[in-house]
Parts: structure tokens; sequence; C-alpha cells
């Protein structure tokens, strides 16, 4: 039942290329926020950081450093999900939530040690592997929206340097991937993909 449920939405989902700027009640914004903040994350380490924008004047910058796509100036609300490259940081603040919770000191100490091993795997790579992340909580975004009748894009068309300045964003916080949200202005297209055999080895 689920699972038919899921699909609907799965195959209901498209990439919307013009929203009619109706504006998504902050209840139902929330909402979606809230099942963002569940993605998953590689150790829970939750390496992401999502701004939203909402005001015209700042939308109409972020569209002239996103190729003028059409989605910026008519969604309702306009995500844009950041790496946090301070793996340390977030793994740091994670381990003191969970103290603060009681968790064993034994379990502490063996996430503790797998959040160090994880991050000096990637020390250097940091964005990389925060970005990772960002993609799923991103994706995420795209089907909370649509369970609340939203429809959503996800974007990639976009200047992150360009977005970083005119959102006074701090350089260890990158501009990965945008999902304007709102309610569409257009008809998805036939969906195009690859036979299964081509995809499943
Ligand atoms: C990482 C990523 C970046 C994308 N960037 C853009 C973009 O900048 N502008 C746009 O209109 N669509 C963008 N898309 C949407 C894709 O074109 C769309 O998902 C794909 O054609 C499949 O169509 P569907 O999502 O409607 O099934 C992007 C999708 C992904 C996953």
């Amino acid at each position: 039942m689920v699972y038919i449920e899921f699909k609907e939405l799965l195959m209901a989902r498209y990439a919307t290329k013009k929203f009619d700027g109706k504006k998504i009640d902050e209840d139902t914004v929330d909402g979606i926020l809230e099942m963002i903040r569940f993605s998953p994350s590689a150790l829970d380490i939750q390496p992401w950081k999502v701004k939203v924008i909402t005001d015209d004047d700042t939308k109409k910058k972020l569209s002239a450093a996103s190729f003028d796509q059409p989605q910026i100036m008519t969604c309702s609300h306009l995500l844009v999900f950041c790496a946090n490259t301070d793996l340390v940081g977030n793994g740091d603040k994670l381990i003191g939530m969970m103290k603060v919770d009681g968790v064993p000191e034994a379990n502490l100490k063996l996430l503790e040690d797998a959040k160090n091993n994880f991050i000096k795997l990637f020390e250097d790579k940091g964005l990389y592997e925060a970005q990772h992340n960002v993609f799923i909580a991103a994706t995420t975004a795209l089907y909370a929206a649509k369970s609340l009748g939203v429809d959503s894009c996800p974007m990639q068309g976009f200047d992150p340097n360009a977005y970083s300045e005119i959102l006074e964003i701090p350089s260890d916080i990158v501009p990965t991937i945008i999902v304007p949200l709102g309610y569409p202005a257009d008809k998805p297209n036939p969906k195009m993909r690859f036979p299964k055999e081509d995809i499943f080895f």
C-alpha cells in the first residue's frame, strides 16, 4: 500500500520549468523543511545548510546568476542547498548532542572513532563528501514537496560563487543545488528513462 503511494508520488513529480507565483502557506513550507531535516547522511554528520529565499529583490539577483531560468522568479520559495564543509564541527556537535541524550560512553567512543577515521579519510575532500549528502537532502525536498501537493525542480544551472556573494554566505558553506518550490504553470513532459536492462546489471 505504502509502495503504491510512493510510486504514484515518484511518477507525478517532475522538473517544473515555470511556477504560477502563488505563495505556499507557511505550514506547508514548514512541513517540507521538517522532512528535509530527517534526510540520511554519512555517519549522521548532516553536512548541509539550506537558505530559504522568498523576497523578489534577492530572487532577481539570483535569477541573473541562474541563466535567467524562469523557475527562480516564479517560484514561491527558493531553497538553496549548501554543503557545510565543517565536518569536524558537525561531528563534535553531534557527539555533544548524544552525550546530552545519555548515549552510553562505550557507544559514544565507537562513534567518535568512526567519525574521526571517516573525517580523516575525507580530510582534503570535505566539500566533495558534504556535497554527496546535500544531494540526498535535496532529493528529500522534491518528494516531501510533492507529498504535500507542491511542485519543484532540482537545479544546478546556477553560479555557486555568485550565489555566495549575493547571499553573503561564508566560504565554508558552499551552494550546491537549488530547489525552487511552488505551484506549476506548465505541464510535465513524458518521462524518458533508460530501460531496466540498461541500468540493472
Ligand atoms: C542535478 C540536477 C540538476 C538539474 N538542473 C536543472 C536546471 O538547472 N534547470 C532545469 O530546468 N532543470 C534542471 N534539472 C532537471 C532535469 O532536467 C530533469 O530532472 C530531467 O530532465 C528529468 O525530468 P523529470 O525530473 O521531469 O522527470 C536538473 C536535475 C538534476 C538532478
